[in-house]
């Protein structure tokens, strides 16, 4: 069976296409390299041993989908690819729009002509925006705060207003919270480019040399130690979580949310002594102004996930700092 991944030379997608390939799925990855290495497709033959069939497309380009889908038979689309800086989304909201909006409507399109009714959709947890509470449950209101996550939420309704006009059409959303963490070869995993924004790579360049000192945005939150918390998730049991996703897709129709996290949130000071902890390193810090758009608390409720994908998460805090540490210290600067 074979499994379109847009995006699939990211760092969820890349960690999603070595599991389908352990499971014995076949996998085709459409990708820019706009965001992501070429790199990564030896890293992936050399885990699992096998290639993948490679598209290097713009998923937004309708005669290049559809060139894809003629020549190969995919039973369902994952649907990576994207921009996902937020404050990048801030400063560029229009192209943050054309690119996240106009893939999806493209892939729509080619999928209906070729009779590809299986679509599982990479969306955040940011989409639920300043929760009035925790932790966040698929039935409550988003309210997004930036551009990026209302990208995601527009993807989202334009998914379900789809799948309700076409009855072949099954669709899964997820809201992801906060991956973390590598394969355990160490061979892929997250190589931001520039200054990383998130919280995990940046230790790991602290741990590697390449940056001085965590900067800790704020210490001053209604949180345990006043550093922010989030629902920090190993993105091998992310990518998992994508795999139930699509035979929950092959086995239901409709449009169906939902979230995949932990359940467990962590602050930030929480992150660093873990980390030095299961790595034996010394994070430096300091204490900062708060970051805008930052909430103090954000964690999943994944009982849904748990009970509808009989999936369950299996790695702990540990294993996402020492899973981040391994792939780090074997790749300095990433895939460069
Ligand atoms: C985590 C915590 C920071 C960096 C973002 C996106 C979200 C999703 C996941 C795509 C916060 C603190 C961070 C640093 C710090 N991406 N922090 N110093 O903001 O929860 O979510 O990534 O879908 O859309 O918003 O993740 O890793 O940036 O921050 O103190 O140098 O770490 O304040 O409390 P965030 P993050």
């Amino acid at each position: 069976m074979k499994i379109l991944l847009t995006g699939g030379a990211g760092y969820i997608g890349s960690h999603t296409c070595v599991e389908l390939l352990d499971q014995g799925y076949e996998v085709v990855i459409a990708d820019n390299f706009d965001n992501s290495s070429k790199k990564v497709l030896d890293r992936i033959k050399k885990i699992t041993g096998k290639n993948v069939i490679l598209y290097e497309i713009d998923v937004k380009d309708k005669m290049d989908v559809d060139k894809l889908f003629d020549e190969q038979k995919i039973e369902a689309v994952i649907h990576f690819a994207g921009f996902k800086a937020v404050g990048e989304s801030c400063a560029f909201p229009v192209k943050y729009y054309r690119n996240n909006v106009d893939t999806t409507l493209t892939l729509l399109e080619s999928m209906k002509e070729h009779n590809v009714n299986n679509f599982v959709f990479s969306s955040s947890a940011t989409v639920y925006g300043i929760p009035e509470s925790v932790p966040l449950q698929e039935w409550m209101k988003p309210g997004c705060i930036n551009p990026y996550g209302r990208t995601k939420y527009v993807n989202e309704l334009i998914l379900k207003d789809a799948a309700d006009a076409d009855e072949n059409l099954s669709v899964v959303l997820l809201r992801y919270f906060n991956p973390i963490g590598a394969h355990k070869s160490g061979l892929i995993g997250e190589s931001p480019s520039g200054i990383p924004n998130n919280l995990m790579p940046y230790i790991t360049q602290v741990a590697v040399g390449k940056l001085e000192q965590l900067g800790i945005f704020g210490d001053d939150y209604e949180t345990r130690d006043g550093t922010g918390v989030r629902d920090y998730i190993h993105v091998v049991d992310l990518a998992k979580g994508h795999l139930k996703a699509i035979e929950y897709a092959l086995s239901h129709k409709g449009c169906e949310l939902f979230n995949l996290g932990t359940g467990t949130g962590y602050s930030v000071l929480d992150i660093v002594k873990a980390f030095e902890k299961a790595n034996d390193i010394k994070i430096p810090y300091t204490i900062k102004p708060r970051r805008a758009g930052d909430i103090a608390e954000f964690y999943a409720d994944p009982k849904k996930a748990n009970k509808e994908l009989n999936w369950h998460t299996e790695n702990t805090l540990e294993d996402m700092c020492r899973d981040s540490w391994n792939w780090q210290k074997k790749n300095p600067n990433g895939y460069e």
